[in-house]
């Protein structure tokens, strides 16, 4: 089958967080099990974009309502990433160093849109399905099966995957004149309570509805940012399939990011090797146990209550453990986090900003990762850890709940009910305990590292889901 993916992000030319992760490993295995997965993203302007990399596959002008662009479509020439990898380069548009976070989004993304329907509608041939991901290409859907300029790719089957129901691109009504022309009567498709909203556009009109693990599925009926009755209406095309991780990208005995690379039977040495090179870097004691935070600093992550966390457990357990965040986002939390580096210097710090490096290298240096988020659509750095030897901590929700077992009932991680202090606190405390029983703290590490997490079964279960439609 030939799926064409459509995103805002792809690793490694464009990433914010696990969508682009996931759009970066999705394709190549289906593609190792005898698919042609391609992938189209746009094309930012990032220091990941090596220009001399890329060949240009098409050229033309295209527009949204009385807005005209000009837009290149550039093929990855390498082939070093296991699948065909276009970015689309509008000028004025796409062309800016972040994915997100401009005033002009939504006519960014909807340029975006309308410029990889306009090159797909002039193919020779038709792809088997076009899988979304997210609100950023949530109109796909509705352009495809609406509007007359694409009636070429009316009978292509559409999926919508949603990694967080919680953004959803809404925008007014007065910039309904951006899309190519339709049957206005059809308009309603477009809407959610008094705003187009892509995400619930979406919902309406793809074929199939995916989310990211079975318990977010479920979650999303009752917590979904108002779109929870859709939700239930459109239940019977959607189905939870949880994320993989891409086992070549992250991997401890070949990643190239590492100090030390370990395995297995390597893996006590190895992860003290790399703690000790993190700690030396941040100032940290690499004979205590070092827990860690790694990601986006927002509510979602329950990142507003990292400060009084580590605040607490570091009063608490003295001179006994270290603590390093490596995260970006909220500005008082960022802030907070910052003020910390202050009184406990020596047992803590953080990292403010966005560094892949440092990331896999706290993978690899930490002995627990803290995951107290509120919504966790499946969660990927849960994985990470548990294929490079570190034990998550993480609460009960979506993905984390799909995929992190308690010590306490037979497993490797430690699981709390609630993203509050008291719960965090507590859990910290339970890892302090584990760290210290030698034993118990080497047999977890050894069983995390051999569970399975790679794409191999979901990319299946993606195939399978696509060959219902056909
Ligand atoms: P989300 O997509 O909601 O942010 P995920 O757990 O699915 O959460 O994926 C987060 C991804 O982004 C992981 O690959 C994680 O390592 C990475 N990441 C998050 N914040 C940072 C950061 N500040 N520096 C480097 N990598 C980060
Ligand atoms: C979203 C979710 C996260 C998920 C990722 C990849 O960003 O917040 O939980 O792992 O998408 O699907």
């Amino acid at each position: 089958m030939e799926i064409l993916h459509i995103s805002a992000e792809c690793y490694p030319v464009a990433k914010v967080g696990g969508l682009a992760d996931v759009v970066g490993a999705l394709p190549k295995y289906q593609n190792k099990i005898g698919h042609i997965a391609k992938v189209v993203v746009p094309a930012y302007d990032t220091k990941f974009v090596r220009e001399s990399e890329f060949e240009v596959a098409y050229d033309a002008w295209s527009n949204y309502g009385n807005h005209h662009f000009s837009y290149r479509v550039l093929k990855e020439k390498t082939n070093k990433l296991g699948f065909d990898l276009y970015i689309i380069h509008i000028q004025g548009l796409t062309d800016r160093p972040n994915v997100y976070g401009y005033a002009d989004d939504t006519e960014r993304f909807i340029a975006f849109q309308i410029a990889t329907l306009d090159w797909m509608a002039q193919w020779e041939h038709r792809p088997d399905v076009i899988h979304c991901h997210d609100h950023h290409t949530g109109l796909i859907p509705f352009m495809v099966s609406n509007c007359l300029k694409y009636a070429v790719l009316s009978k292509v089957p559409t999926i919508l995957t949603i990694h967080n129901a919680q953004y959803q691109g809404q925008f007014g009504w007065d910039k309904l004149y951006y899309l190519p022309a339709f049957d206005l009567w059809n308009g309603g498709l477009l809407g959610w309570e008094d705003a187009i909203n892509p995400l619930a556009s979406a919902i309406k009109c793809a074929w199939r509805v995916t989310t990211v693990s079975p318990s977010y599925l479920d979650e999303m009926m009752d917590n979904a940012r108002g779109l929870e009755s859709l939700l239930r209406q459109e239940r019977w095309k959607s189905v939870g399939i949880l994320n993989g991780i891409d086992t070549e990208v992250w991997n401890p005995e070949t990643d190239p990011m590492l100090g030390k690379s370990y395995n297995l039977k390597t893996v006590e040495a190895g992860k003290l090797a790399n703690k000790k090179a993190l700690c030396d870097v941040f100032q940290l004691d690499s004979s205590k146990p070092l827990f860690t935070f790694i990601g986006r600093l927002v509510d979602e992550k329950g990142a507003d209550l990292l400060p009084d966390i580590f605040y607490n457990a570091l009063q608490q357990h003295g001179n006994n453990i270290n603590v390093l965040v490596l995260g970006s986002g909220d500005n008082w939390v960022e802030g907070r986090l910052n003020q910390l580096k202050d009184i406990f210097g020596g047992k803590y710090n953080a990292y403010i900003g966005y560094n892949e490096q440092v990331s896999h290298e706290m993978y690899a240096g930490a002995d627990f990762l803290l995951m107290p988020s509120r919504v966790e659509p499946c969660g990927l750095n849960q994985l990470y850890a548990l294929r490079y030897g570190t034990v998550p901590i993480v609460r009960r929700v979506g993905g984390l709940k799909d995929t992190v077992i308690d010590i306490g009932d037979g497993g490797f991680g430690l699981c709390h009910d609630q993203t509050s202090t008291w719960d965090v606190t507590h859990a910290i405390n339970r890892a302090v305990d584990l760290y210290n029983d030698k034993k118990a703290f080497k047999a977890v590490r050894k069983t995390m590292m051999k569970i399975d997490h790679s794409w191999d079964k979901a990319a299946l279960n993606y195939i399978e889901l696509y060959q219902i439609l056909k």
